[in-house]
């Protein structure tokens, strides 16, 4: 008997969608010039990165001469935190992120802190909110970076970036943020929001793997990450994954013409889901802001069951879900995000992450739910802690 397959995973990457495979296809092929050369392969090959470079800079109201292609996001977050360092280390050697940023994000400032420089890493709420008075607290005269994620990958919180982005203007710093999680989720308009620079994937979009995108006002410094050649106006060597990076391009377009379609159809997938959720289950709590979250984002914690368990059950009747994040390799330790919004080490391993997609629909989340609801009966009927009272009662 065939299994069947049902993806709630789509956090951690998404399939690549039709039209942006149909407008893939020929660069590997037919236009499959090197975007460097002044021949006309790749004077063609050129013209296709340059289109997906407007794309991107108009899905978030930035200019094309701002967008600087990449690896992806982990690559991204890496160059703007250590180049911005670098630039900038003659004026400061403060800089300020939070507990909850992604790996790319904190191991980067790690890395900075052997080479001398200072970090703060800010706390959040139990909602995973960033609070304002505490980040206004922190800057120093010394502070010449604040880099600050726009929506969550594990909790789906989304942070309030335009009043960051303020509080760091009015003190002369520059604002980064990684909206990986959150562009093709939430409206993006880089000017009027005040952001600098800020990292976007394209694997999350319904995009190709391994391309992102550096946005970096016209005017904001930084070091280059990788050197090599020209590429990139100078400041990101290697020849250009034009494939890459004409799927990015199209996916972004399509990402923002579908926006609020997708929002609407994921809020009520997530809704149908949460409420067949709580008529078969009990003892289950949602984490993250309880609306300043991305839609189809759930990071729901099964008191008395192991996610891990949980998840395994559901992967062997085809349901792929995660426990914590993905995004880190599938590392076993306790997630520092829900360690941060105050889950303790129990309630974060009973933790696991749904996140619904475009093309869910409700037959599969019923499907999801009975199997949840057999699989938390079955753990809990195992579990230490029930045995345990269990005991005691006979
Ligand atoms: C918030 C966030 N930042 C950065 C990344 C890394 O992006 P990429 O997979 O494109 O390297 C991810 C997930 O992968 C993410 O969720």
């Amino acid at each position: 008997m065939e299994i069947r397959k049902v993806y709630l995973d789509n956090s951690a990457t998404t399939f690549v969608s039709n039209d942006v495979l149909r407008e893939m296809i020929p660069t590997f092929n037919s236009t499959f010039g090197n975007a460097n050369s002044s021949n006309s392969y790749g004077r063609e090959a050129r013209a296709l990165v340059d289109l997906s470079r407007e794309r991107i800079a108009k899905a978030i109201g930035a200019k094309a001469n701002e967008i600087y292609f990449t690896s992806g996001g982990t690559e991204s977050n890496n160059w703007a935190i250590r180049g911005i360092a670098h630039k900038l280390k003659e004026k400061g050697n403060h800089i300020i992120t939070s507990a909850i940023e992604h790996s790319s994000i904190l191991e980067s400032c790690k890395a900075l802190e052997k080479e001398g420089f200072k970090v703060t890493y800010l706390k959040a709420d139990a909602s995973g909110i960033i609070n304002l008075a505490e980040l206004m607290h922190y800057i120093r005269k010394d502070t010449i970076l604040i880099s600050i994620m726009a929506a969550n990958n594990e909790i789906g919180t989304i942070q309030n970036i335009q009043a960051i982005a303020q509080t760091a203007h009015e003190k002369g710093i520059i604002f980064h943020t990684d909206a990986v999680q959150a562009f093709g989720a939430i409206n993006f308009h880089v000017e009027d929001m005040g952001i600098d620079v800020m990292s976007i994937s394209s694997h999350k979009i319904y995009g190709p793997k391994g391309v992102g995108a550096l946005y970096i006002r016209e005017g904001v410094e930084i070091e280059p990450l990788i050197y090599g050649g020209e590429q990139e106006d100078g400041l990101r060597g290697g020849t250009s994954n034009v494939p890459g990076i004409v799927g990015f391009g199209k996916a972004s377009e399509i990402a923002v013409r579908d926006m609020n379609i997708n929002m609407h159809k994921i809020r009520g997938l997530r809704d149908y889901f949460l409420k067949a959720l709580t008529a078969k289950v009990t003892n289950f709590t949602i984490n993250g802001h309880p609306h300043q979250r991305l839609q189809g984002l759930l990071s729901i914690t099964f008191e008395g069951v192991e996610g891990e368990s949980l998840a395994t059950l559901l992967d062997m009747k085809g349901i792929a879900i995660s426990t914590g994040s993905a995004c880190n390799g599938g590392s076993h330790r306790i997630s520092h995000v829900l360690n941060a919004i105050g889950l303790d080490a129990n309630q974060a391993k009973s933790t696991v992450r749904i996140s619904i997609g475009k093309h869910n629909t409700k037959e599969e989340l019923d499907y999801v739910v009975d199997a949840i609801a057999e699989s938390v009966e079955r753990l809990r009927a195992m579990s230490p802690i029930r045995l345990k009272k269990k005991k005691l009662e006979d």
